[in-house]
């Protein structure tokens, strides 16, 4: 069955436009009929996303959404461009890797700045707006399936994203008051990554998606799916949460073997006959 949406007469921002999801997420919110503010803090990225799209249904924004200036001139180019408000996707994330041990005090702040911050001055931004607007509205924020386990080498980005969660009932709780609907997208792997992949990742993905429930990565437009839902009318009962879009990842790995119950302590529940 195929699903579409229309978001005719809506604005959407979408943060994190120059690439990766954020990418993905302006084509499809455009061809569902939305006007689209793309913003990111790489104006050569954004050029690439809105290559062939008309003026009239996308604007470009190169800020950066770690700065209340910044956050502030993305929700204004909504209104200056297209009249209005209605939905702010909050999607862009910095993930660098390093040990604890080598860490450093300005990569962790760069990281939370970005992710926490970025998303509390987004939210604000956007929450203050949509209050003024009076319509109500959506906004979505962004975590990581990382978030809940322990990952080697992804304390600051981690524990950033469990932030945004925490952020987002908060948020929640303060702006269903107004009718704006504040909720989490937590994607597991989704196939973004840099190509010619570099080969350390190569090694590790090639090691990591044969174990994944699905047995591959998730594209871009899987996690878009999630969003657009989370931005029209469907939703409307869905508030406060977060929501994994992860191919079963965060709560398994692949079945790929045959079930064989060898524990003779439960053949009396089962009846089974051993020789
Ligand atoms: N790709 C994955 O496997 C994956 C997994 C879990 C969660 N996520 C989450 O999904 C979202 C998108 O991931 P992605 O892989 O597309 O990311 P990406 O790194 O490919 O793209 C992120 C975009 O955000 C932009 N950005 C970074 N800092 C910014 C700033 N200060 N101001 C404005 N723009 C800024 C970057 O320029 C980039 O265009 C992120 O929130 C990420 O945490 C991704």
């Amino acid at each position: 069955m195929n699903v579409t949406y229309d978001f005719s007469g809506r604005v959407v921002i979408v943060t994190g436009a120059a690439r990766g999801v954020g990418r993905a997420m302006v084509r499809q919110f455009v061809d569902a009929g939305a006007k689209v503010i793309a913003a990111d803090r790489d104006a050569e990225g954004l050029s690439g996303t809105v290559d062939g799209m008309s003026d009239d249904v996308v604007r470009t924004v190169t800020a950066d959404v770690s700065t209340p200036d910044g956050a502030k001139s993305i929700v204004q180019s909504a209104f200056d461009a297209f009249g209005r408000l209605d939905v702010c996707v909050n999607n862009a994330a910095v993930a660098p890797h390093a040990s604890l041990f080598e860490e450093t005090v300005e990569v962790w702040d760069t990281v939370y700045g970005v992710n926490c911050r970025g998303t509390f001055l987004m939210t604000q931004a956007a929450g203050i707006a949509l209050r003024d607007q009076g319509e109500g509205g959506r906004i979505i924020n962004f975590s990581s399936g990382v978030s809940n386990r322990g990952s080697a080498g992804a304390a600051a980005y981690a524990s950033s994203r469990a932030a945004t969660e925490s952020f987002t009932r908060v948020a929640a709780i303060e702006l269903a008051v107004h009718d704006i609907l504040v909720t989490c997208v937590s994607p597991g792997l989704i196939d973004t990554q840099p190509k010619p992949l570099p080969p350390s990742m190569k090694e590790g993905l090639a090691k990591r998606i044969p174990t994944l429930p699905l047995a591959r990565a998730g594209e871009p437009e899987e996690v878009g799916n999630l969003v657009m839902w989370l931005a029209s009318d469907a939703s409307s009962y869905a508030v406060g949460h977060v929501y994994a879009v992860d191919g079963a990842a965060g709560i398994g790995t692949r079945a790929g073997h045959e079930i064989v119950d060898e524990d003779v302590r439960y053949d009396w529940v089962t009846g089974r006959k051993r020789n």
